[in-house]
């Protein structure tokens, strides 16, 4: 109902102004079109907004007077040419798509065009899936440098190689659309593009060779939430320009290839939920610019003591989680000063927690759940208190905590045995526990040698707390 009132509003307005043209024609100044540019400009727009939209009544000078929302003009030797047209709900006043909206081969006669965007246009409820014209793009070759199909549901079928016509793209955004099949390796053939970013669809095969082979001066790859398959191929180490690489949620298998170490520029390797397996590349560590590490979720495996993450100065998010890690945490992730979140939970890490953790500045969230650590965590109460839920330590059977007086304490995790580090009962955190795991709360209880059903232990435990304390002061006062 408010589009219609909108529209009818804008066409009130169009008509003032047009009979206003009408009666003084002789002074509104048009901006001068080649006709066949006009025509085709009307008659693509109708083609996605439905046939009710009379585009030469309602926007009779669409590079002057009348604008229209989504598309910009420029001047060429004294005549306006379309060159950026969005179609979709970009802005608020924008026309939306009708349920029949199609292509129609007059998109191409717009030879001027540098831009071109669909935003949700073909969405879920059109009557036919529309798919990416597959011809013509060799028309729009000459100026064209963005192509955009965003949240477009309804667009199905592969990406036509015949994209790879146009040779001055520089961003291919196809995002969040209904894309199937192989990546064309014909995208190799845009050698100017700095954006490939096709996530979000359910594109399947492997990831072209040819891509890392040309696409030398891109800046972000972006293929991820897809169905890619196959190994990373080792040529994507060519692409030295590259500032992001995500290929996370995909299928993608085999060994992580060396050849990513020549990515001197990457700041963001995501490369999350696939099947990655073969061990830690020792290259990483050759990628010192990286601020964004995320791995997790991959059967990878090797030992984390194999790297030297003191290398990795600019690193500020490391996700290590679920990757069948082995070994001990090395110190040197404890020397990563910049480090705000680090997670190594579920894997199965062995070994003690450096205290030093507590010392890295900006650290904001430690979760090592789910591993096989053991030993004291050496962390302090305002340590625990000001992580709260973004530490977690929790399920790692031989980790115990020793326990300040009346401070905060890691969930999930026992007290360690030691009498003489046991100042007082700490039911609180015990209740804690139950509501979160039963398991947990029964290793707890065992540990501090405490059965549900012997409270008498409890009462040995603070009186030995007594006794300890009274010793502790007799030895301050001598
Ligand atoms: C579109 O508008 C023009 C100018 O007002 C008018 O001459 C033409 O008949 C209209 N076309 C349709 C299909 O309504
Ligand atoms: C890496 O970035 C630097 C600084 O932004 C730039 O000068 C250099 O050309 C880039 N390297 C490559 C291979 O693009
Ligand atoms: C992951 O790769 C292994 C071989 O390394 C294969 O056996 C397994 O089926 C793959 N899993 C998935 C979910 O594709
Ligand atoms: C680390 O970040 C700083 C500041 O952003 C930058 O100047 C430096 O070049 C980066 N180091 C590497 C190895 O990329
Ligand atoms: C780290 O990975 C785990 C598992 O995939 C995920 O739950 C968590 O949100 C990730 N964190 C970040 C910051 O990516
Ligand atoms: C984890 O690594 C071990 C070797 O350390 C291997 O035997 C096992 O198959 C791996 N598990 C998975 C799920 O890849
Ligand atoms: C964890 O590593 C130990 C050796 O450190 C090995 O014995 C054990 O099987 C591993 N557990 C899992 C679940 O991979
Ligand atoms: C934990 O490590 C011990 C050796 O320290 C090993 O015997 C045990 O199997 C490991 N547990 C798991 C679940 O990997």
């Amino acid at each position: 109902m408010r589009r219609y009132t909108a529209i009818q509003a804008l066409f009130l307005l169009q008509l003032f102004f047009f009979s206003s043209y009408v009666f003084s024609a002789s002074e509104v100044i048009t901006a001068p079109m080649e006709q066949t540019e006009q025509e085709a400009l009307y008659l693509v727009i109708q083609a996605f907004v439905g046939e009710w939209w009379n585009g030469s009544g309602l926007y009779p000078d669409p590079c002057g007077w009348t604008p229209i929302q989504g598309v910009l003009c420029d001047l060429f030797e004294g005549l306006w040419y379309i060159t950026v047209l969005n179609i979709g709900p970009v802005f608020d006043n924008s026309l939306a798509c009708s349920q029949d909206a199609r292509f129609t081969a007059y998109l191409f006669e717009l030879r001027h065009l540098r831009s071109l965007s669909f935003f949700n246009c073909f969405s879920s409820s059109i009557r036919q899936p529309a798919t990416i014209p597959s011809q013509n793009w060799q028309k729009l070759a000459g100026n064209l440098e963005t192509l955009e199909f965003r949240s477009n549901q309804g667009l199905t079928g592969a990406i036509p190689a015949g994209l790879s016509l146009l040779i001055n793209l520089q961003s291919l955004v196809l995002v969040e659309n209904s894309l199937t099949g192989e990546l064309p390796q014909e995208l190799g053939n845009l050698v100017h593009l700095r954006r490939l970013s096709l996530a979000c669809n359910q594109l399947s095969g492997p990831i072209p060779a040819s891509l890392g082979d040309n696409l030398v001066d891109l800046l972000i790859l972006d293929l991820s939430t897809n169905s890619l398959a196959g190994p990373l191929p080792p040529s994507l180490g060519n692409m030295n320009s590259l500032l992001k690489l995500d290929l996370s949620y995909n299928n993608l298998n085999g060994k992580l290839p060396g050849e990513v170490e020549k990515l001197k520029n990457l700041t963001i390797l995501d490369l999350r939920n696939n099947n990655l397996s073969g061990g830690l590349s020792q290259s990483f560590q050759g990628i010192t610019s990286l601020q964004d590490l995320l791995l997790s979720n991959n059967p990878v495996g090797g030992n984390l003591m194999e790297f030297r993450w003191e290398n990795m100065r600019n690193l500020t998010t490391l996700n290590l989680s679920n990757m069948n890690l082995t070994g001990e945490i090395p110190e040197s992730i404890t020397e990563i000063g910049k480090l705000r979140y680090l997670d190594l939970s579920s894997n199965n890490l062995s070994g003690s927690v450096s205290p030093k953790f507590a010392a890295l500045p900006c650290l904001n969230a430690l979760y090592l759940n789910g591993n096989n650590l053991t030993g004291e965590l050496g962390f302090s109460a305002e340590f625990y208190q000001r992580m709260g839920r973004r530490f977690a330590s929790f399920d790692n059977p031989s980790l115990c905590y020793r326990m300040k007086p009346r401070g905060h304490v890691p969930v999930g995790v026992a007290q360690c045995k030691h009498q003489h580090d046991v100042p007082i009962s700490n039911l609180d955190s015990g209740n804690k526990l139950s509501d979160k795991n039963p398991n947990q709360k029964s290793s707890f209880m065992a540990s501090f040698g405490l059965s549900n059903s012997s409270i008498a232990g409890f009462w040995w435990v603070l009186l030995m707390q007594a006794a300890a304390a009274a010793a502790f002061l007799l030895l301050m006062l001598a």
